[in-house]
């Protein structure tokens, strides 16, 4: 097999799409190496997950820049050199809340990928589980795609149905699109760097 491929992914809560990338990236055939988390917030959940997994953990805290007044741009340039100092070469978002700005975004496309619990294009934006149950469609499901400048539009990779059931909240169907994801990310992160 090729040199895996150095990656980090970039979270700002609870990380469980981390934990599977994480965990898939333990298999000896993957074609990646988890080799750094970088949380927006000193707080999130995953950052623990990461720690726990023996993977470098980075906080570029979102907070502080707010208060310092400090604007996405300089956010991202510090993003940037967190990555490249640990030699990093491709990217996944997971549950990353920032938007990234179209400098950052230039840098690393073709090099940076994220997930979002809807079949793009349909329920961009937040909360996309929401979106579905609103419009009554019977399917939803997840999207693995490159990140492009406009938000969740970047060409998909691969995607996942799931069920809307009857009864269903925005809780129930966004737990079981989750689940979806945990199988989705990792594959879809396998077949790209597969072809890289
Ligand atoms: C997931 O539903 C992901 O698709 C969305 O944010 C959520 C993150 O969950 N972008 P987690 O932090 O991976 O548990």
């Amino acid at each position: 097999m090729a040199a895996r491929k150095r990656v980090a992914i970039l979270i700002s809560g609870r990380g469980s799409n981390m934990r599977a990338l994480i965990e898939a990236a333990q298999g000896t055939d993957f074609p990646a190496e988890i080799v750094l988390v970088v949380s927006s917030r000193a707080d999130a959940g995953g950052l623990a997950i990461a720690k726990a997994a023996g993977i470098e953990t980075a906080v570029v805290d979102q907070a502080r820049f707010r208060r310092e007044n400090r604007d996405r741009a300089a956010f991202d340039a510090e993003v940037d050199e967190v990555l490249r100092d640990a030699r990093v070469e491709f990217v996944c978002l997971a549950g990353f809340m920032r938007i990234l700005s179209d400098g950052f975004v230039r840098k690393w496309e073709g090099r940076i990928v994220n997930i979002h619990p809807s079949l793009l294009p349909a329920f961009r934006g937040l909360k996309p589980q929401a979106q579905a149950l609103a419009a009554g469609v019977t399917t939803t499901g997840c999207t693995v795609h490159f990140v492009v400048p406009e938000l969740d539009a970047g060409p998909t990779i691969a995607q996942a149905e799931v069920r809307v059931l009857p009864g269903d909240t925005e809780q129930s169907l966004s737990a079981r699109i989750l689940e979806a994801e945990h199988k989705l990310y990792p594959a879809a992160l396998k077949q790209v760097l597969s072809k890289t």
